[in-house]
C-alpha cells in the first residue's frame, strides 16, 4: 500500500479520536502521525507520503485550528504542488452552536490542497446532518468526514468506521 501520513490538529481530543482510528485501520507508524501543534516543522514533511489524511477541528468563524495556519501559509508562499498525491480530509465541529460554519475547516483545507493538484477522496453524504452552512460542502457533498461529538456522539463510531471502509476501497 502507498505510504500514508496523518497530519491533524485537535484541541480537546475529538479530532484525535478520528486520527487514532485511521492510524490503527491503516497501520500507520507513530512517526507518520503528525500532531500539527507538536510535531510539525515544515511543509517538507508532506513530501514523505503519497497519501495524506488531513484533519482539523473548526474554530472561530469556520477556521482551521491555529496549528494549521503556518503550514497553509507556507504551502502558499512556496507555491507547493500536491499533484500525484491522494488526500482525504477529516474533522470535528458543532452543528448546533456553530451550525453556520459547521466543520468549515475541512473546506479550508480542501481549498488549499485540491487547488494545488491533490486527488481528493473520501467525500461523504451530508444528508444525515442538520446544519446551516459549511465551507466543507463541495458540490452537494462534504469534502471529507465531518464528526459532531457535541450533538451526535452516538453516530461518531459508525461514521468513522464507514469512512474508513470507503477510504480502503478508494485506496485499493
Ligand atoms: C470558541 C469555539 C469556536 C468554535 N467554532 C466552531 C465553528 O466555527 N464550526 C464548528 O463546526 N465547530 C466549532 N466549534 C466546535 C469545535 O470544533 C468542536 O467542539 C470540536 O469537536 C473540537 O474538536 P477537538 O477536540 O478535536 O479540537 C467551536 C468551539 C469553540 C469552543
Amino acid at each position: 500500500m502507498a505510504k500514508i501520513g496523518i497530519f491533524y490538529a485537535s484541541a480537546g481530543g475529538n479530532t484525535t479520536q478520528i486520527a487514532k482510528a485511521l492510524q490503527e485501520a491503516f497501520e500507520v507508524e507513530d512517526e507518520a502521525c503528525v500532531l500539527m501543534e507538536e510535531d510539525f516543522d515544515s511543509a517538507q514533511q508532506f513530501e514523505d507520503f503519497e497519501v495524506l489524511f488531513l484533519g482539523s477541528s473548526t474554530w472561530g468563524q469556520g477556521d482551521v485550528h491555529f496549528s494549521w495556519v503556518d503550514a497553509l501559509l507556507e504551502i502558499g508562499s512556496k507555491n507547493l504542488s500536491f499533484e500525484g498525491k491522494t488526500v482525504a480530509f477529516f474533522g470535528t465541529g458543532d452543528s448546533q452552536k456553530h451550525g453556520e460554519h459547521f466543520c468549515s475547516a475541512l473546506g479550508k483545507l480542501y481549498e488549499v490542497f485540491a487547488k494545488r493538484g491533490a486527488n481528493v477522496v473520501g467525500f461523504t453524504d451530508e444528508g444525515d446532518y442538520t446544519y446551516e452552512a459549511s465551507l466543507a460542502r463541495i458540490d452537494g457533498k462534504f469534502c471529507g468526514l465531518a464528526i459532531d461529538n457535541m450533538n451526535e456522539s452516538n453516530k461518531s463510531e459508525e461514521r468513522i468506521e464507514k469512512w474508513i471502509a470507503q477510504l480502503k476501497e478508494a485506496l485499493a
